[in-house]
């Protein structure tokens, strides 16, 4: 009986939900600001699919070439296909600069130039003089590795500062109470096989994306979009679930990324004729064209029959010709995967990539602040007491249809710090907790013992495979109705038969099989979201290309989706308005024009 289990409570100001590089900055951000704080995730912190990044951080700081964060804005309001909310875009970029500087005196070992500044690679999608003026070198590298330099930095600084780690627990439910606000999380402690209710003020999910509904994805196998889980859950609606980034170039057949700050620095994508077609599709900017662009024109290229390989399904990266001295200094990550990967020596061969799912660019709701926000009694930003989300969990929405390369780190950054701001200006430390029901956690309970004692017929890696290949094959970088209705039919069935999930092992100590059972859960509703919402939406906007409705129809189409989806895996889609304002007159809001590079 859900009775049976016990539960250990602990109180603090703020419980951030996972330590990645947005929940380890809004962890330490908060302690920095005396609340008191916990911070819990299912890997140690060092481990969060942050480590994995790898070109860079984007800010107009202007060390290589002339820069403004007004072009970086403009740049993103182009590069999301006006989808992206301007207010927060605004905030984004203005802040990229502090933020950065921030980083570099809390240690980050960044690249240098030749003076000792912080060393900045083009990127795709980043340009000067509001899109007018050559490429902009704005994005700050630590090498190939400038992830993993940010995520140790991150850990370290939240050790230096106060907050408590909670480390190798599993967030299975938030904890609302009768009002809609969040009272808490309720967590097992996989190691110990105990649960741990989180009473807190404030929730922050920072849980990252959910890469891994798909098949071939550059995400870690941890991706699951626990959070965005959760939410759907506790009955919030999910944010432009429909734009799913492919990332041009993961390693064929092995999905790792081969970071686009290996075309930054001058490496070019091939087809079978040895042709650069980048300059076909993209004349100026070539192989520095936002990622939804170069995707397409990829998968253009092999169906047209320029694919290589023994299938003519993939196409070749060419970095043979930037030179052993620029691969050792600015990519030698890259050519570890390589060889280790695709049995490739980058100084010699060309590395065979494709398209890969990459990034989520929608998620949870939010204003700039990181406060989840929701359609509530005709207000599209209502705010939601007591929750939070950042990173790639959170839809703020400053990537709208398309995320450009190196934002993903700086969202993380400045949300991460965003957050921690907001709450020391809201939140009292020591304040007192909301009174919560004697009954506040059956629910999660309740569910926590049907899946420990799941006795169906189908294994949690038979029902993932089927919802894998499924988005792999209909919810891809082209789609048409035909293809998103097959697969919305296919997804209904697959989420259907997690009725039927068998769970073997009945303990709570290490139960690797309950935990991909609840990340299965979490995925099968997001995956459901995504092509539910690509089904709905007919045009196409920056990842989300239809064949069938092959233009982007901003008199219809300019708004947010919101996907509902709940435990029987019925769903239902409303709108939110996209904010066309700017927060103050520093900058110009962007109107909608033709998007051409
Ligand atoms: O290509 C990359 O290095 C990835 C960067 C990003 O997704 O921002």
């Amino acid at each position: 009986m859900a009775s049976a289990y016990k539960i250990q409570e602990h109180k603090f100001d703020m419980v951030v939900v996972g330590a990645g590089g947005a929940g380890l900055r809004a962890t330490f951000g908060l302690a920095q600001k005396g609340l008191k704080t916990a911070c819990i995730t299912k890997v140690f912190p060092t481990r969060s699919h942050t480590v994995a990044a790898q070109g860079g951080i984007s800010a107009a700081l202007g060390n290589m070439g002339e820069d403004d964060w007004r072009y970086h804005f403009f740049d993103t309001v182009k590069g999301s296909d006006w989808l992206g909310d301007q207010d927060a875009i605004e905030y984004m970029c203005k802040e990229a600069i502090p933020a950065i500087i921030e980083l570099e005196h809390q240690g980050v070992p960044f690249s240098r130039t030749d003076e000792g500044k912080i060393y900045q690679r083009p990127f795709g999608g980043m340009t000067t003089k509001y899109g007018e003026g050559p490429p902009a070198q704005r994005t700050c590298a630590a090498a190939d590795r400038t992830g993993h330099a940010i995520l140790h930095t991150l850990y370290q600084q939240s050790l230096a500062h106060d907050a408590q780690f909670f480390i190798e627990y599993f967030a299975l439910d938030l904890i609302m109470d009768e009002t809609g606000a969040c009272r808490g999380v309720l967590a097992l402690d996989m190691a110990e096989g105990t649960l741990h209710l989180f009473r807190a003020q404030g929730t922050v999910l920072a849980t990252g994306g959910y890469g891994r509904a798909y098949f071939s994805a550059t995400s870690a196998h941890t991706c699951t979009g626990d959070g965005g889980g959760m939410a759907l859950r506790a009955g919030l609606g999910l944010q432009d679930m429909e734009f799913v980034q492919f990332h041009p170039t993961g390693i064929y057949g092995a999905g790792c990324l081969i970071t686009e700050g290996v075309r930054g620095e001058g490496g070019i994508l091939r087809n079978s004729n040895g042709e650069r077609f980048m300059e076909r599709y993209a004349p100026s900017v070539k192989d520095l064209a936002p990622r939804d662009m170069v995707s397409r024109s990829m998968t253009i290229e092999i169906r047209e029959g320029r694919g290589v390989g023994e299938h003519k399904d993939h196409i070749l990266l060419d970095l043979t010709h930037l030179g052993p001295e620029v691969i050792h200094e600015k990519l030698p990550g890259i050519a570890e995967s390589a060889r280790i990967f695709a049995n490739v020596d980058v100084e010699k061969e060309p590395i065979p990539v494709i398209p890969t799912v990459h990034y989520n660019m929608g998620g949870i709701p939010t204003n700039y602040h990181g406060e989840v926000v929701q359609l509530k009694n005709g207000n599209p930003d209502a705010v939601v007491e007591g929750l939070y989300a950042i990173g790639e969990a959170a839809c703020v929405s400053v990537h709208g249809a398309n995320r450009l390369g190196s934002n993903s780190l700086l969202d993380l950054v400045v949300f991460g710090r965003a957050v921690a701001n907001r709450c020391a200006e809201t939140i009292t430390p020591g304040g007192p907790h909301a009174k919560l029901p004697a009954d506040a956690c059956d629910e999660a309970l309740a569910r926590l013992d049907k899946l420990r004692n799941a006795s169906g017929s189908t294994p949690t890696s038979v029902i993932r495979d089927k919802m894998q290949r499924t988005m792999q094959a209909d919810a891809a970088v082209f789609r048409t109705g035909e293809t998103l209705s097959d697969g919305v039919r296919k997804m209904r069935e697959i989420h259907a038969l997690f009725a039927d999930v068998k769970v073997s092992d009945r303990s709570l100590i290490w139960n690797s099989d309950l935990i991909e059972t609840y990340e299965l859960s979490n995925l099968l509703s997001q995956a459901l979201a995504t092509i539910v919402s690509a089904e709905n939406r007919t045009e196409s906007r920056g990842a989300h290309a239809r064949e069938d409705f092959p233009t982007r129809n901003d008199v219809e189409w300019q708004k947010h989706t919101l996907c509902y989806v709940d435990e029987k895996g019925t769903t239902s889609i409303d709108y939110r308005p996209v904010h066309n304002y700017t927060l103050t007159d520093d900058v110009a809001y962007v109107p909608p024009k033709e998007r051409k590079y």
